[in-house]
């Protein structure tokens, strides 16, 4: 008896250890239920998706194109991210109402501000439609055929499920390879009003410094409210909607959070390659990212250097600044991540092991035929590559190409605007020298075979990349504002051999006749034998559990609040206070400089209900499987309440888009108590807390 119990303890303590790896498809979640019961849920599958009744489902939304959002009200109060929220933020934003620079709080309904384009997408039900989409095909058919069948299938399905309109989309995905179809149907709403946001300097608090770190104190978030017509449909914006009744909404855990708590996030996480081969990662990690990141430091520098010294240009430039950093911060944590891993030799073996499998099965041959395409694939890759990240980056050049295909709409009202936006945010001995960088590195890496004649013809007649720059941007109109912002379509279109204009234009050519469409020959390869390799492995290794690669559709992921070890020495705790606000608080640095508000709220000690042991929780870490996409998401806990709202991960652990490691891999997010905080004590928006539902037991 007593060996039967510890065999027992110890299968709970393995069970409580196994990897939190893994987005699941919420209408498949049953086949995980056990689990997550075991590791702290405490809710049913019923609970968290259900075409009978309200779930969780029903309180989250895709945010925007790529952002998620919860329900925290019977309302249509809604809750997001700062940076998902930050377009909104912006367009409301004149010299007169800075909402960026103060933050914003409607005070009552008729404050809160439209949003024209926003919306945001309820999960009404999805779909195994594997079996509708293959309808007609049989395994005799050429891909081709396969395709044109799968594409008329699709085609109807979605025409079906939107027919009874009502704001309905739905859309076809291929899971695992094209292995499975999924259909979703959303329902989708369009007034969406601005409700509240903080101080950029909370809500940006860390900016570019602190992102994708740990420990963080960013207080990332922003509320909306979804309006509807008076039957709680989706109709466009009008002064007669009324807030949107939610099937459900989260109720608020503020009674606070150990390490150790379960964990779960529902939302739309992007895009994920977990299956994909060694090959594709070696690129990924040994070229692909080392010289993305390397064309990027380059113009961060320059950007850096002439925001330093000018304040103009540090306004002009900032969310330029923030979206370059971004990614190039995500992919030196994801480089680094996969060789510390080992990823590479990994997925060697892996495909060696699975290889030797295959032998007389119909996987024979697969893995070594993805190896050949991948040989052929890489040098357009790289090409592709060096395109956007290198010419494709040329601001003047980008401008000329878009005002050229503007001009050709014949629209002038477009023009004048494009115009207006473009030259707010322009300084051209910025984009001058990042020329000169990026060309120069253009010209140095890519390999004979695989370059545009235009570019190895005109630096010939140069000589140089900075005589080229000196060329261009001299001679380029588009660099003369007051002449460019004069012309209506007849004028731009005149300007077709204009030295920018040719350039983007030859340039565009190059990648769409030379590099394209042996790229897309040989992925579309690629994808049919992925299609085979995905279901081999999932053959080769029957006992382990495959979720599909994220795709922007609703997924769960469930872990639990811990914290870990960066480096050899160093323990990360999981969870920050506005201690470290005021640590890191400096009038001096730009992304540290906290609201005076803030300051005079701290030295006062009045937290009011949000506060714990003498100061306020701000964020945590845990061990859910996000990505981008997954900025917004609610964090759930055991008893299907939010403590928490997504917004990034750390970045020793950005490789869990390709290989999840469970001692390193960490999703951040904000404390709800925090999110509290900032609305009552700093907002003083008392009313809206009053609207939604707050447990503290
Ligand atoms: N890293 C987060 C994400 O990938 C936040 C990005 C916005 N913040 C920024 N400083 N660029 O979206
Ligand atoms: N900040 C990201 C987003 O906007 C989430 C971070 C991540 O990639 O996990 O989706």
């Amino acid at each position: 008896m007593k060996r039967y119990i510890s065999i027992f303890a110890l299968s709970l303590i393995c069970g409580i250890a196994v990897a939190d790896e893994g987005m699941w498809l919420p209408s498949l979640i049953s086949q995980r239920i056990g689990d997550m019961q075991a590791k702290g849920f405490e809710l049913t599958a019923e609970d968290i998706y259900s075409i009978n009744q309200a779930s969780l489902k029903d309180a989250v939304v895709l945010f925007g194109r790529g952002c998620t959002g919860e329900l925290i009200s019977s309302e249509g109060l809604l809750l997001t991210n700062h940076h998902c929220g930050y377009d909104q933020i912006q367009k409301h934003s004149s010299v007169e109402h800075d909402y960026l620079r103060d933050g914003f709080w409607a005070m009552n309904r008729s404050e809160e501000l439209p949003n024209p384009g926003l919306t945001v997408s309820f999960l009404d039900r999805m779909e195994d439609v594997t079996e509708k989409v293959l309808e007609g095909y049989d395994e005799s058919m050429t891909r081709q055929q396969r395709d044109s069948i799968v594409r008329a299938n699709k085609a109807a399905l979605i025409a079906e499920a939107i027919a009874p309109g009502n704001g309905l989309r739905a859309s076809v995905e291929s899971m695992y390879y094209g292995n499975k179809y999924y259909m979703f149907v959303y329902r989708v709403y369009s007034d969406v009003r601005l409700v509240g946001a903080p101080p950029s300097s909370i809500g940006k608090f860390g900016g570019d410094t602190d992102n994708w770190m740990w420990p963080r104190h960013t207080g990332d978030f922003s509320i909306f409210r979804i309006y509807a017509d008076k039957d709680n449909n989706p109709a466009p914006y009008s002064e007669d909607n009324v807030p949107y009744t939610p099937k459900r909404y989260f109720h608020i855990a503020a009674g606070g959070i150990e390490e150790g708590d379960f964990t779960f996030v529902y939302g739309f996480p992007g895009r994920t390659s977990e299956y994909i081969m060694s090959d594709a990662v070696r690129y990924i990690s040994e070229l692909s990212n080392p010289h993305k990141i390397a064309l990027r430091t380059m113009r961060l520098d320059i950007q850096r250097r002439y925001m330093d010294a000018d304040q103009a240009v540090r306004i002009q430039y900032s969310a330029k600044n923030a979206n370059v950093a971004n990614a190039w911060k995500k992919w030196q944590g994801e480089m680094r991540g996969i060789n510390r891993l080992g990823t590479v030799a990994r997925k060697q073996a892996y495909e060696a092991r699975f290889n030797e499998w295959a032998a007389g099965t119909e996987y024979e041959g697969v893995v070594p035929a993805l190896d050949s395409l991948y040989d052929l694939l890489e040098p357009y890759m790289f090409a592709l590559d060096y395109y956007y990240e290198a010419p494709n980056t040329v601001e003047i050049v980008k401008f000329a190409m878009n005002m050229l295909a503007l001009a050709e709409q014949g629209s002038d009202s477009a023009l004048t605007a494009a115009a207006e936006v473009f030259y707010k945010d322009y300084y051209l001995p910025i984009d001058k020298e990042c020329f000169i960088a990026v060309m120069k590195a253009f010209d140095e890496n890519l390999p004979e075979g695989f370059r545009p004649e235009y570019f190895d013809s005109t630096l010939a007649v140069y000589g140089s990349v900075e005589a080229w720059a000196d060329g261009l941007f001299a001679h380029s109109a588009f660099t003369d504002k007051e002449f460019i912002s004069a012309l209506g379509s007849e004028g731009i279109a005149a300007l077709y051999d204009d030295p920018a204009a040719e350039m983007g234009r030859e340039l565009k050519a190059w990648v769409n006749t030379q590099i394209y469409p042996e790229a897309i020959r040989l992925t579309s390869e690629l994808g049919l034998l992925y299609h085979d390799y995905m279901r081999g492995q999932m053959e080769f290794e029957p006992e382990k559990a495959f979720y599909p690669d994220a795709n922007l559709t609703l997924r769960v992921a469930y872990g639990h609040i811990k914290g870990y070890t960066p480096a050899d020495g160093v323990y990360y705790e999981p969870f920050s206070t506005i201690d470290g606000i005021m640590e890191k608080d400096n009038p001096d640095i730009f992304d540290y400089n906290i609201p005076q508000k803030f300051r005079d709220v701290v030295a006062t000690g009045d937290y009011g209900r949000w506060g714990e042991g003498g100061s306020v929780p701000v964020c945590f870490i845990a061990t859910n499987h996000t990505s981008g996409g997954n900025s917004g998401s609610p964090v759930i806990d055991g008893k299907g309440r939010l403590i928490g709202v997504n917004f990034d991960r750390v970045w020793e652990g950005t490789m869990s888009d390709i290989e999840f490691d469970p001692d390193f891999c960490r999703n951040i997010s904000l404390d709800i108590r925090y999110v509290l905080f900032v609305i009552d004590k700093i907002g003083g928006a008392g009313h809206l807390i009053e609207e939604m539902t707050i447990e503290t037991e």
